[in-house]
C-alpha cells in the first residue's frame, strides 16, 4: 500500500523532555528543544470549566503542590477544578527546586509555543473519567482553530476510543493515532473505523507480525516509551516510523 508522506520527525520527546524536567510543562518543552527535539508528546485534559490543559495523571497529587496549596478538603481530581484554580498551582517543585513555581500550562499556551517555533506536536487526549467525548471534541476543536494556518497539523492520539470518536466527528481532517497498551481484539478494525493514520504501541507489542498487520492496513507505526538503544534499534529494524522517548539526553535527533 502506498502511504501518504509522513510529515513528522521520527523522534518525539515524551511529555516535553521525559524525566529531565517537570513533565507536561513549558519548561520541559524548552529543555526538549534544547536537546534538538522538534516534536513533542503531551497529555491533555479539561478543567471543570472546559479549558484544555496539560497533565498526565487524573489527580493533581504527584505533579503539583495541590495538597499544600488547596488545603485538606480539596478534590484531588484535576478535572474537578476550574482553570482559575489550576493556574495558581506549582507544577515544578515536585521535580526539583530549579523548576519551582513552573505553572501548569494551558494546551493553547503549548500550541502557541510549538507554532512560534515550527515544532510538531502529538496531543494525547487523556480524559478525566466521564469526560471522554467532551475532551476529544474540545481538544480537536481547539487544535483545529490554533493550527488553522499551519502547514502540518498536530497528531491527536488516545487510548480512549470514545475520545477519538468525538475528535473524528468534530474535526475529521485532523490526523489521529490509536494508542495501544495491548493488542486487544479488534484493534486494527477500530483504528480503521476511527480513520486513524497511525498505531502507537507500547514498544513490547511491536514484532514482525503486528508491524506487518499495521503496515498492510496502511498505518504509520509509532512506539512509546523507548528509553534504551537496543529497543530503539530493534524497532527501527522492524520499520517503525516514530519513537516517543523520555531520553532526550541519550537520543539526539540530529545525529540519528
Ligand atoms: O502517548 C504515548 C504515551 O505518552 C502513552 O502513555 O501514560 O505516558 O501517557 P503515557
Ligand atoms: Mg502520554
Amino acid at each position: 500500500m502506498q502511504l501518504a508522506p509522513w510529515p513528522y520527525p521520527r523522534w518525539i520527546a515524551h511529555r516535553g523532555a521525559g524525566k529531565l524536567a517537570p513533565e507536561n510543562t513549558l519548561a520541559a518543552f524548552r529543555l526538549g528543544a534544547s536537546h534538538g527535539y522538534r516534536m513533542f508528546e503531551c497529555d491533555a485534559k479539561l478543567s471543570s470549566d472546559g479549558v484544555p490543559f496539560l497533565l498526565h495523571d487524573d489527580t493533581l497529587t504527584r505533579t503539583t503542590n495541590a495538597d499544600d496549596a488547596l488545603g485538606e478538603s480539596h478534590s484531588p481530581t484535576a478535572g474537578e477544578h476550574p482553570w482559575g484554580t489550576l493556574a495558581r498551582l506549582d507544577a515544578g517543585s515536585w521535580h526539583s527546586r530549579a523548576y519551582a513555581a513552573e505553572p501548569l500550562p494551558t494546551f493553547e499556551a503549548i500550541a502557541r509555543y510549538c507554532l512560534r517555533n515550527a515544532y510538531f506536536l502529538n496531543i494525547e487526549i487523556k480524559p478525566t473519567a466521564g469526560l471522554e467525548r467532551r475532551t476529544g471534541d474540545l481538544v480537536a476543536r481547539d487544535a483545529a482553530r490554533l493550527w488553522q494556518n499551519a502547514a502540518v497539523p498536530p497528531l491527536l492520539s488516545s487510548f480512549d476510543v470514545p475520545a477519538l470518536e468525538a475528535a473524528l466527528e468534530a474535526q475529521p481532517e485532523l490526523p489521529r493515532g490509536l494508542l495501544l497498551d495491548a493488542l486487544w481484539p479488534g484493534w486494527l478494525e477500530t483504528a480503521l473505523r476511527l480513520g486513524c493514520v497511525a498505531i502507537i504501541c507500547d514498544h513490547a507489542l511491536w514484532d514482525p507480525s503486528s508491524m506487518a498487520q499495521a503496515k498492510r492496513a496502511g498505518f504509520r507505526t509509532l512506539s512509546y516509551t523507548v528509553n534504551d538503544e537496543a529497543t530503539a534499534r530493534r524497532l527501527l529494524d522492524l520499520g517503525l516510523d516514530g519513537i516517543i522517548t523520555d531520553r532526550v539526553d541519550l537520543f539526539s535527533p540530529a545525529r540519528l
